[in-house]
């Protein structure tokens, strides 16, 4: 499987000592370095590798050769609404016949939304951070082409801590 924006890979590290082998990206290269650390700490440094990647940019992996995509908080980062639909044509691109993405987002459900100060685009900075909160339009319009299987709303976190883990799988 492939995470994208993996940080300091607790899903990543949970995922591998679950027997799953991972590629982990992130455009941090400090967090891939505690990442590898702890692989190998856990003895799963077998199961994973890491590589630096801003996904602004197209994935640097051949067409249909991922079984899963996971992006736990990534897409709800300081990333535009046309950047978002790029980075899932290309998550379809990678993805093979009747893979799965599963990603999770803050959403415009949450109380907070809109309480920070405003960038456009559903854009907000909290505390420092820029948040995009999701539309359920927008999830929709990701899920385009595929099947929705599921919209968990679930809570994590510091304010605002209310998110959708979206689950989504491609025609095989
Ligand atoms: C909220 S953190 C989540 C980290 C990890 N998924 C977790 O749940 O612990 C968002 C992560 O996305 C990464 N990130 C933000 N923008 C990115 C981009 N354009 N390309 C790649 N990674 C990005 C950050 O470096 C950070 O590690």
């Amino acid at each position: 499987m492939l995470e994208l924006g993996a940080g300091h890979g607790r899903d990543a590290l949970c995922f591998a000592r679950q027997g799953f082998t991972v590629r982990a990206t992130d455009f941090s290269p400090t967090g891939l370095r505690q990442l590898r650390h702890a692989a190998h700490e856990q003895d799963v440094a077998e199961r994973i590798s890491t590589m630096v990647h801003d996904v602004r940019e197209p994935l640097p992996i051949p067409n249909a050769t991922v079984d899963a995509v996971f992006a736990h908080m990534l897409l709800c980062m300081a990333l535009s609404t046309g950047e978002i639909h790029a980075l899932a044509d290309e998550i379809r691109r990678v993805l093979r016949p009747g893979g799965t993405f599963v990603y999770t987002v803050r959403h415009t459900g949450d109380a907070h939304y809109g309480a920070g100060t405003a960038h456009g685009d559903d854009i907000y900075e909290h505390s420092g951070f820029a948040v995009h909160f999701f539309p359920r339009a927008l999830v929709d319009s990701l899920a385009e082409g595929w099947t929705l299987d599921e919209v968990h709303p679930f809570e994590e976190g510091d304010l605002p801590r209310r998110l959708w883990r979206v689950t989504q799988t491609l025609p095989g």
